[in-house]
C-alpha cells in the first residue's frame, strides 16, 4: 500500500529514536522513499550515518546546509512528500509546532509543510500528562495533526504509563490508515466502543458484559476504507485496532466529554455500551462491612451520547449510527429507539445469552434506517463491520 509514497520522516531528540531507525525498514520493505531529518538532539540518540544508510537516501539536518538549499530548498523538501511523520515526537517538538516556531530545521519544515502530518509521540509520563503538553495535544489534534501513540508500559527512565512511542509496526499502521485510498479518504469518523465502568467506591465499579468487540472491528473496517477514525473506547477485552486515533476514557461522562472534543466529524457511529446509571456520590473509600445493614447506592442518569448528538442543532454529524442491544422483540424496541434517540440508522442485534452474541465473535443485526430494515445474516463481527463500513461509505457518496 505504501508503494511510490514518500514519507518526510523527522526524528526528534529522545531515547525512542532507536525504534525510529526500524521503523525506516519496515516503511522501506513496503516500497515507501524515506527522506530523513535530524534534529540537534536526535543525533545524540542515533547517528546520521545509520539513518542514511537505512533510507538509502541523504539524512537532512541543518537548516542553512546551503548544499541542500541549491538542491532541494526547505519549503520543497516540505512539500515533496506524502506524509510528515514525526517520531519521536517530542515534548519540544510538540511545543514547537503548537507554537508556530521555525528555528530549526525540523521545525521550519513542518512549518513550511501543507502535507498531513502525523506524531508518535514519546516522552517522559509526567512530560505527557503535564497540562502544556495535553494543551499542545488538542490544539495540534484541532489543527488537524494526527497521531499514534503513545502507549503506556515502562519507560526508559524506570517509570511506567502513557508515554512510550508506539512501537514501529504500530506507526507503519497509522501510516497506512492515513494513505489508504479508499472511498473514506478525508472523512473525519467518530467511533464509540466497549463498556463504560461507574464507579461506585475506589475498588468496585458498575459495568455491562460488551467485550468491544463490535465497535473495534468497526473502526478497523472505517479506517481500511480510509477514514480519519477517532475512537473513543471504554474498559474493553479487546484492543483498539492500529491506525485510528484512540481515545481511552472509564465512564459515560468522560466518554461524553471525550465525544464533544472529537466532534465536529462527518459520521458517528455509537457502538459503546453506556451504563445509564451512575452512582450519585461514589465513595472515595472502600465501602465497608457495617453492623447497620447493607449500603444503599442512589444512581442518577447519566448523558445519553446519542440522544445529544443527534438532536445537535449545529455541528451534527451528516450520518448518526447508534446501536441497539435488545433480549427481545428486538425490531420493535430498535424502531422505537431509533425515533426516540433521532439517530439516522439504527444497528439492532439480539444479545439474549443463547445468542452467544455478547462476548462472542459473530453477530446477526437489523439495520433500520428511513428506507426501512435490513436483515443481515449471521457472520462474524468483523463482516458486519466491514459491511456497515460500505455502507457508509455509500450514504456519503450519494
Ligand atoms: N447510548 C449513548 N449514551 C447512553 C446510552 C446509550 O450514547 N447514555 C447509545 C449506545 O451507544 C447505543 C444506543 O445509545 O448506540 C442504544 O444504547 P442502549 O443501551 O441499547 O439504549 P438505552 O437508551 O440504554 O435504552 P434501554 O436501556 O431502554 O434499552
Amino acid at each position: 500500500m505504501l508503494a511510490s509514497k514518500r514519507i518526510l520522516l523527522i526524528i526528534g531528540g529522545g531515547i525512542a529514536a532507536y525504534k525510529s531507525l526500524d521503523l525506516i525498514r519496515r516503511l522501506k520493505e513496503r516500497g515507501a522513499a524515506v527522506t530523513t531529518v535530524l534534529t540537534r538532539a536526535a543525533e545524540e540518540f542515533v547517528t546520521p550515518l545509520s539513518v542514511s544508510a537505512l533510507a538509502g537516501e541523504k539524512c537532512y539536518r541543518d537548516l542553512f546546509d546551503l548544499t541542500d538549499e541549491a538542491e532541494m530548498g526547505h519549503i520543497q523538501l516540505s512539500r515533496s512528500a506524502d506524509l510528515v511523520v514525526v517520531a519521536p515526537a517530542t515534548a519540544d517538538l510538540m511545543g514547537k509546532m503548537t507554537a508556530g516556531l521555525a528555528n530549526d530545521l525540523a521545525s521550519t519544515l513542518l512549518m513550511a509543510t501543507d502535507t498531513p502530518v502525523l506524531c508518535a509521540p514519546a516522552m517522559n509520563v509526567r512530560m505527557w500528562d503535564h497540562p502544556a503538553t495535553q494543551r499542545n495535544l488538542a490544539q495540534l489534534q484541532a489543527d488537524g495533526v494526527r497521531f499514534v501513540g503513545p502507549n503506556e508500559g515502562d519507560m526508559a527512565c524506570g517509570e511506567y504509563g502513557p508515554g512510550r512511542m508506539s512501537e514501529p509496526l504500530e506507526i507503519v499502521a497509522a501510516i497506512e490508515a492515513q494513505m489508504a485510498d479508499g472511498p473514506l479518504q478525508g472523512k473525519r469518523i467518530l467511533v464509540t466502543s466497549g463498556p463504560t465502568h461507574e464507579p461506585i467506591d475506589p475498588v468496585r465499579y458498575i459495568a455491562n458484559r460488551s467485550s468491544g468487540a463490535q465497535g473495534t472491528a468497526v473502526a478497523r473496517a472505517l479506517a481500511a476504507l480510509g477514514a480519519d477514525v477517532t475512537f473513543v473506547t471504554g474498559p474493553a477485552d479487546v484492543p483498539p485496532p492500529e491506525g485510528v486515533q484512540v481515545v481511552r476514557v472509564k465512564t459515560a461522562q468522560q466518554m461524553s466529554d471525550a465525544v464533544d472534543a472529537a466532534l465536529p466529524v462527518d459520521v458517528g457511529v455509537f457502538a459503546a455500551a453506556v451504563a445509564d446509571w451512575r452512582v450519585v456520590s461514589a465513595s472515595d473509600r472502600k465501602l465497608k462491612k457495617t453492623q447497620d445493614g447493607l449500603p444503599a447506592l442512589e444512581f442518577s442518569e447519566n448523558p445519553d451520547i446519542l440522544k445529544r448528538v443527534s438532536h445537535m442543532d449545529h455541528g451534527r454529524p451528516m450520518l448518526v449510527v447508534g446501536f441497539a442491544a435488545e433480549t427481545n422483540d428486538v425490531l420493535e424496541h430498535a424502531t422505537a429507539k431509533r425515533q426516540r434517540k433521532g439517530c439516522d440508522w439504527i444497528v439492532a442485534n439480539d444479545v439474549s445469552p443463547q445468542t452467544g452474541i455478547m462476548g462472542g465473535t459473530e453477530n446477526a443485526v437489523l439495520l433500520i434506517s428511513d428506507a426501512g430494515t435490513e436483515e443481515w445474516p449471521r457472520m462474524g463481527k468483523d463482516a458486519v463491520a466491514a459491511r456497515l463500513a460500505q455502507k457508509i461509505a455509500e450514504a456519503l457518496s450519494n
